[in-house]
């Protein structure tokens, strides 16, 4: 009987969290039907599609207007699916809009089932999809599930040869042809792999080299005993903005426990990435953000640090990056990083105070 009580506490505390914008219920039982398998076009293209169809339906549900963007990949018999969601900002088409955008990868490796790469991270933008869809805004915000973030070599079959062939695709390809005039655009929002968390001491590397630029991240996740236990929230000096109005909305929530670590790399002074720059930052620029900064547009960069943190050291790209490893601590951290979401798409796409207008008329 204790057993039972306190293991209903921890589903309660876990799964269930008090906030009424995000269902972290609702995002596990998603993950495990949609997103816990490998989605890729030679060792699974059914639920690949499936997963894509998924997303398609559920921006329809949420009333978003929904394109789906098809691009060639270097196999004839093999395209590319980008599936993008808007909400239409209230001077949409007109040189007063802005664009805000939150995009998140759902393909994966070859073997992986990719529950936190990248599957935790479409959930969290479905849900703020949804929360973002219910009221008219003053800019239009823009959500992006993008196909073929990862990339092989030397494999058979293979589709994609460098990083990012989808996101490279959506900005070259589809922005200019989306809109006669492309309006200016406030930021993206980029999600990979965010919701292992690890409390343990010792559960975190860090890339070489990053004391060199932002030594106060270094000293922090060192004086903290190497935790696993942040989110990282990374930026150049360009893409401050969208990166401060991030950071602010993650502190404002609490839940100290997790915590953030932003990283500014502001010896990036320019708007646009040169390949040197890339080569340099690899280690932070390693999903769909790289195809923003190299075309001078602004991005912020959310992630768990991916392989250099607990169980992904080991299970990145592996077939053990499973829903199984998800604690309910991770489901919280999850969900606080969708609600700071949320709240920072809210700053900087607003409500109209339309729907008050609507009320009293
Ligand atoms: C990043 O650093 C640059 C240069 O010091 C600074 O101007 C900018 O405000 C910083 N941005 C953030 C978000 O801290
Ligand atoms: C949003 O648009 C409305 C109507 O044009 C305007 O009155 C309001 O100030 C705008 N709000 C913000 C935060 O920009």
């Amino acid at each position: 009987m204790m057993v039972y009580t306190s293991c209903l506490i921890l589903l309660v505390m876990g799964l269930g969290t008090s906030n009424a914008d995000v269902d972290t219920t609702w995002m596990k039982t998603t993950l495990q039907n949609h997103f816990s398998q490998p989605r890729h076009h030679v060792t699974n293209p059914t639920y690949k599609t499936a997963a894509r169809d998924f997303i398609m339906n559920e921006f329809q549900s949420y009333g978003l207007d929904v394109y789906s963007h098809t691009f060639d990949t270097n196999l004839v018999t093999v395209k590319g699916v980008n599936v993008i969601g808007i909400s239409k900002g209230k001077d949409f088409n007109t040189n007063k809009d802005q664009i805000v955008g939150v995009a998140a990868h759902y393909d994966t490796m070859r073997n992986t089932p990719g529950v936190d790469d990248n599957g935790a991270a479409v959930v969290a933008m479905l849900q703020t999809a949804k929360h973002m869809a219910k009221s008219r805004r003053n800019f239009t915000v823009i959500f992006v599930a993008f196909d073929f973030e990862e990339w092989e070599q030397n494999l058979p079959q293979e589709a994609c040869t460098y990083l990012s062939c989808g996101s490279r695709k959506f900005v070259s390809d589809w922005i200019p042809s989306f809109w006669t005039t492309v309006p200016d655009f406030r930021g993206f929002i980029v999600m990979d792999t965010i919701a292992n968390i690890q409390e343990a001491a010792d559960t975190q590397e860090l890339p070489v080299g990053l004391g060199l630029f932002a030594p106060g991240v270094v000293n922090s996740v060192n004086s903290d005993g190497k935790k696993g236990d942040f989110l990282a929230a990374i930026g150049r000096a360009y893409d401050s903005d969208v990166l401060n109005a991030f950071v602010t909305s993650y502190a404002t929530l609490g839940q100290n426990e997790f915590e953030l670590e932003k990283i500014n790399i502001s010896v990036l002074t320019d708007k646009t990435l040169t390949q040197q720059q890339f080569l340099i930052f690899n280690d932070l620029i390693r999903s769909d953000h790289y195809s923003f900064w190299k075309n001078g547009m602004r991005a912020i960069f959310l992630t768990d640090t991916a392989n250099f943190r607990g169980y992904m050291e080991k299970c990145y790209h592996h077939p053990c990056d499973t829903l199984s490893r998800f604690t309910p601590k991770m489901f919280q951290f999850l969900g606080k990083t969708t609600q700071a979401l949320i709240a920072t798409v809210n700053k900087l796409a607003p409500p109209t105070d339309q729907s008050r207008g609507v009320v009293f008329v």
